[in-house]
């Protein structure tokens, strides 16, 4: 690439199961380390009930494990586009807002980036799934705003957006000799995206590469649907799933279908 000062525009890559935070320097790697030394931050939130703090990542799922008592969220991505957005939980004690539970871990990206950094990011490349709904624009377009609102509440004052397909495009075209028609797979933990680009090391540099992105498209369907199947084959059976009542009638689903599923575990958790 043709630079020779970093740039000012930090890129989160938010994602279902794992984030990770890139910064374009002359002679330095690119991905920030967020954890222990790693590339990645699960994107995991932890409410601790004893100390009373969020704690993120591989720690938080550590400490989950350890058995300390709290709240596991997963999967928080999934609450974009999701009616439970507009809604809220209770964590330690008071009432927390989803939008704002998606700013913590978000806010979190931002802090251990600028600390590696040691500079404060005010521009941001954020990025998204072809559709974070399926079959529905209006949603669709409500979830990426969303995410807008949150980047503006934590300081980020330039907001832009790169398909998440096409980002993995560019990656692999960093790496090529010559110019090749690809076409990328990115299955992730709630979506998979797919893109056919054209890519060569010639048009790398160009600016504008519309002409370049020959289709995009993309499902709702990743790594977490494997792990609600689990759930429901595995687990929400001892729990009566599936089963009947003492009317005979048939068990009522929805908070078997809310338990095996991460983001919306959420609506479950109620004094209730
Ligand atoms: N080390 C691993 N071992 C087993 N499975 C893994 C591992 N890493 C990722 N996966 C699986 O791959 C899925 C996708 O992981 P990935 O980190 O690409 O998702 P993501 O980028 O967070 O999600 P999305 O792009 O949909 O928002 C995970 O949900 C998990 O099922
Ligand atoms: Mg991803």
């Amino acid at each position: 690439m043709p630079f020779s000062t970093p740039a000012r525009a930090c890129g989160i890559d938010f994602g279902t199961s794992n984030s990770t935070v890139g910064w374009l320097r002359p002679d330095a790697e690119t991905l920030i380390e967020l954890e222990d030394g790693k590339i990645t931050l699960p994107s995991v939130v932890f409410f601790n009930l004893e100390e009373r703090r969020p704690v993120y990542g591989r720690l938080a799922l550590q400490e989950y494990l350890e058995g300390y008592e709290g709240r596991l969220m997963r999967s928080l991505k999934s609450l974009l586009g999701s009616k439970l957005l507009k809604s809220e939980t209770t964590v330690l004690g008071s009432a927390l807002p989803f939008k704002d539970l998606l700013g913590f871990f978000i806010g979190e990206l931002k802090n251990r980036a600028e600390a590696v950094a040691d500079r404060p990011f005010e521009e941001v490349v954020l990025g998204r799934p072809v559709f974070f709904v399926d079959d529905d624009p209006v949603a669709d377009l409500e979830a990426q705003n969303t995410l807008v609102a949150v980047a503006h509440k934590l300081g980020f004052k330039d907001v832009s957006f790169q398909y998440e397909p096409i980002a993995a495009a560019f990656d692999y075209e960093s790496g090529i000799a010559r110019e090749e028609l690809v076409l990328i797979v990115d299955i992730g933990g709630g979506t998979s995206d797919f893109s056919l680009v054209r890519l060569s090391p010639q048009r790398r540099s160009l600016a504008e590469r519309h002409d370049d992105i020959l289709a995009t498209g993309g499902v709702h369907i990743g790594g977490t649907d494997f792990d609600k199947q689990l759930s429901l084959q595995g687990v929400m059976p001892l729990f009566g799933y599936g089963s009947r009542m003492k009317s005979a009638a048939p068990m009522p689903t929805s908070t078997h279908l809310n338990l095996a599923t991460w983001h919306t575990i959420n609506a479950v958790y109620s004094a209730q």
